[in-house]
């Protein structure tokens, strides 16, 4: 049975390869700059996203540099990562930046009522994260408290961090350690705030964020960019509202959107052993947010054509049912072929919206959803998400460049049809032409041939990531298995015609 499928598979592809998709990169158009923003990551205070994933305090015997762990900093500093959003998610909505500061043994322990109902230590608080940040090389974006805090509490955070005179937070923030005032690049009032943030109607959320946008100060020429909290879901009313009323106050609106492959928060479906109709609902998410996109587009160049406001996508990510054997609070799932695909689907989608989407952050950054990094106790894995991040390095600000596709199969199974082939194409920072495409079929190839302005093209090199299975995961045991392979073509009788292998995520630089 297996072999008659195999064959029936081959005969697929051969029948296939007689059409091959073309693909002409429009590199005399260039469109605007894919802002590296869109490669952010978010840590928040839930499981073992930043304790035992990140932090283990200086007194560990895992390898750190003042508590943050040394592996696991070194994998994500290859990642360039360009923001770290923190401290949540919904925990920043119950957390009080004072209980962070000080000497450790002196900070409260509070319950993280968000998940799992475990003890917060503080012992990362505001320096320790900053300090991370410095290590890490990234911009921060800190999510300020609106959901339980108070007004005069976010004023004083932000003094706190940024004040250079003699101001009595400044010096206790010297007395903490620091002296000069750091850096804060964006700054978020409130998150989920029609959820976990408050449950508000739009239009209270938006008094309230002109209240605390007034008193969110900072010194001239450090001033973060002021970031306001999406609907539910890509929900259209909201955004209309907030355009229409705090426009001048905001410099983006952020939203979050998921992809669970049930749709179901109940039974979201299994991060592995999952049937292939899981795949195609999985991956079919990116095309439901690109097609929102547009709208809420529509939405901002009607009420803001000056394009002020950008739109963030501060949480992205797959969201399966939790590991057996984990505490459901804690968001813990493995990491597959499958959120590798899923997550060159969402570069393409912001690329492609590349005016007015400037940021985005995978959630989660370590152990936590779709996590880049896992670790248990001292060791460490790079899921195939991360690989996924690392090969698409060369798109941080880079020039995107239009793709004409022709031939595109679509890929369809059950309710869900999805084109077989997506494609995003820009022109690097340092002047290079560069290509990534992703094959969503798992189960057949796809030839294609290549031109740039209608003309063949020489050769392509660069790196593919496929996998023997759908749901192949790299683990402790196998930690290679999903990783990122060589690739080379070259044009024969001025075609330049390759293979996109099923299932996988295909980076290369083109030479015209
Ligand atoms: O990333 C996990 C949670 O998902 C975040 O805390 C929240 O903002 C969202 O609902």
């Amino acid at each position: 049975m297996k072999h008659l499928f195999a064959t029936l598979a081959l005969a697929a592809a051969t029948a296939q390869a007689a059409e091959p998709v073309k693909i002409n990169i429009q590199a005399d158009q260039p469109g605007p700059v894919i802002a590296r923003q869109i490669y952010g990551q978010f840590g928040e205070h839930l499981g073992a996203g930043i304790y035992e994933g990140l932090w283990v305090g200086t007194d560990s015997k895992i390898p750190n540099v003042r508590g943050w762990r040394t592996d696991v900093v070194t994998a994500l500093k290859a990642l360039k990562v360009p923001v770290l959003r923190w401290p949540g998610g919904c925990f920043a909505d119950e957390y009080h930046w004072r209980d962070g500061i000080g000497p450790q043994a002196q900070r409260p322990p509070r319950v993280n009522t968000s998940w799992g109902g475990v003890i917060e230590p503080n012992s990362v608080g505001t320096h320790e994260f900053m300090d991370l940040a410095d290590q890490l090389g990234t911009e921060v974006y800190i999510n300020a408290n609106l959901g339980s805090g108070t007004v005069a509490e976010m004023a004083q955070w932000l003094e706190y961090l940024t004040a250079e005179g003699d101001t009595a937070l400044a010096r206790e923030r010297r007395a903490n350690g620091r002296d000069k005032p750091w850096r804060i690049q964006y700054w978020g009032i409130g998150n989920e705030s029609w959820g976990c943030g408050g449950h508000m109607k739009p239009s209270y959320y938006a008094d309230q964020y002109k209240q605390w946008a007034t008193f969110a100060k900072a010194p001239r020429g450090n001033r973060p960019k002021l970031v306001a909290s999406g609907g539910q879901e890509l929900e259209l009313h909201w955004t209309e509202t907030l355009s229409a009323e705090i426009k001048d106050r905001m410099a983006a609106i952020t939203h979050h959107q998921y992809s669970l492959p049930t749709r179901d928060w109940k039974k979201k479906g299994s991060a592995v052993n999952f049937p292939e109709s899981e795949w195609i609902s999985t991956l079919a998410v990116p095309q439901t947010i690109d097609g929102y996109l547009a709208k809420h587009r529509e939405i901002l160049d009607r009420n803001d054509p000056a394009k002020k406001v950008a739109i963030y996508f501060d949480e992205w990510g797959s969201w399966y049912d939790p590991e057996p054997g984990t505490d459901p609070g804690f968001l813990v799932q493995r990491n597959t072929l499958r959120d590798a695909v899923l997550s060159a689907l969402h570069f393409h989608v912001f690329h492609r919206h590349a005016d007015r989407v400037k940021m985005a952050n995978i959630a989660q950054m370590v152990n936590v959803l779709q996590a880049v990094v896992i670790t248990d106790k001292e060791r460490m894995v790079l899921t195939p998400t991360y690989h996924a991040f690392a090969m698409h390095l060369p798109f941080m600000d880079a020039t995107s460049l239009p793709v004409q596709l022709s031939g595109v199969p679509d890929y369809t199974l059950g309710k869900y049809s999805i084109p077989a082939l997506s494609a995003s194409a820009a022109k690097a920072a340092d002047g290079k032409l560069i290509l990534s495409l992703s094959n969503t079929n798992p189960n057949q190839p796809l030839p294609l041939q290549l031109a740039v302005g209608g003309k063949g093209v020489r050769a392509v090199s660069g790196q593919l990531l496929t996998a023997a299975t759908m749901d192949a995961q790299n683990w402790y045991d196998a930690p290679d298995r999903v990783k990122p392979q060589p690739f080379k073509a070259e044009a024969k009788g001025g075609v330049l015609a390759l293979n996109v292998p099923a299932k996988s995520v295909l980076v290369l630089e083109v030479q015209p």
